[in-house]
């Protein structure tokens, strides 16, 4: 601090006031966004500013306060695979130009057909478009942000954590006492499963990377295998429920681990052809389990508010924290894009826009 004494005390200067600024119409109004105008790697994403979405009638916009990654914003980013321009998000390049899907922040604005919330309520859930300080999502992606939760976790959360909860519950019928194993128990989806297993009463092991076996340690597993140094053949323990997450293991290698009546739940991995992706094994395994004793089976995670208000009861009570690998602000999402790429990520990846931490 500058005293009067102080010999290198400035030359007072009056305050200057900026002239004000009358408000801009929300029509004209702009903000900085993460744009891609074609599918390509993250050398494909810029910064610009851009008109602000307007919300349709059931929906509300979002000054958006963090984002996070998630590989299925990194296949709508590539158009990789194929079966994702199939599915409509654009054949030549995306239909939606500002990636990402995870989302939290502050309803600045509603539509008409809006009951859940109003101005002023602090969100989490799934936004096309969130790498921006604006967003629009339709009421029925979001929850209210649990007040515990910073919006850096609850942007870390709802796309990964929903699809843990599905994968474990309506999908894996998880019962007190069961052994579950998570493949890929590292990642986004993984760091949710391991602990949502562990407050559902599962005992839990993980198989993860060299680099991350202390981590899924510390989130709850007993046990947790190298992939990098072990074949899933070599294990010795038998699982009442299997979530494949990560990797690309073969279904008769996975029901090997598998009790007579165990399930598999396969939940994706990467590297698949780059036309249906992993689709292939997936569907395989959903054909062979009518004529097996285990049940084989694949989900598609859906996207209601239902599931991200089951999953804030584990947030708010602290049974589930959001892991949060590294953040980057919105200016370098190219950066955090790349970190994914490569395969360097753990947990989930923030995109700090506003104020995120708090
Ligand atoms: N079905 C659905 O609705 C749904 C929903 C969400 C996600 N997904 C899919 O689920 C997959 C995972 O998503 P994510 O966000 O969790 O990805 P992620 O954050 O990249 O995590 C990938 C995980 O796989 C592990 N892994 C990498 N190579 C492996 C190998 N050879 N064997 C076993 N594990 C390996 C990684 O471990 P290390 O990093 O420690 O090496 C990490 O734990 C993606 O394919 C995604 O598209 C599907």
């Amino acid at each position: 601090m500058f005293t009067t004494t102080d010999p290198q005390t400035p030359p007072a200067t009056p305050p200057t006031t900026p002239p004000a600024t009358p408000p801009t119409p929300a029509s004209t109004a702009t903000m900085r966004a993460v744009t891609q105008r074609r599918y390509g790697d993250s050398s494909a994403l810029t910064v610009n500013q851009i008109d602000r979405p307007q919300p349709g009638p059931d929906q509300v916009l979002i000054e958006v306060h963090a984002a996070a990654l998630d590989r299925g914003t990194e296949h709508l980013m590539t158009g990789r695979p194929w079966l994702v321009r199939l599915a409509g998000y654009g054949l030549l390049r995306p239909k939606q130009p500002v990636p990402g899907l995870d989302v939290a922040g502050i309803v600045t604005a509603v539509g008409a057909d809006v009951t859940r919330f109003e101005v002023g309520d602090e969100v989490f859930g799934i936004a096309d478009g969130s790498f921006a300080e604006f967003a629009v999502a339709s009421e029925s992606k979001l929850a209210s942000k649990p007040a515990g939760l910073s919006f850096e976790q609850a942007a870390a959360s709802a796309v990964s954590g929903i699809a843990a909860l599905q994968a474990l519950t309506d999908v894996g019928g998880l019962e007190p006492g069961q052994r579950v194993l998570v493949i890929g128990a590292s990642g986004g989806v993984g760091t949710f499963a391991v602990q949502l297993a562990r407050a559902l009463g599962g005992v839990v092991d993980g198989v993860a990377g060299t680099q991350n076996l202390e981590l899924v340690s510390s989130l709850g597993a007993d046990v947790v295998h190298d992939h990098r140094t072990t074949d899933i053949a070599d294990i010795d323990q038998r699982y009442d429920l299997i979530l494949d997450i990560g990797g690309r293991n073969p279904v008769r290698k996975l029901r090997r681990l598998l009790t007579p009546t165990g399930t598999l739940v396969i939940v994706g991995g990467e590297h698949g052809n780059r036309i249906t992706g992993g689709i292939g094994r997936q569907l395989r395994a959903v054909a062979l389990s009518p004529f097996v004793g285990q049940r084989l089976a694949m989900f598609v995670s859906t996207e209601h508010h239902s599931f991200i208000d089951r999953l804030a009861v584990h947030l708010d009570s602290g049974d589930v924290v959001p892991v949060i690998g590294s953040r980057f602000p919105l200016d370098q999402a190219a950066d955090a894009m790349l970190q994914m790429e490569a395969g360097r990520a753990k947990g989930k990846t923030v995109i700090e826009v506003t104020g995120a931490r708090s």
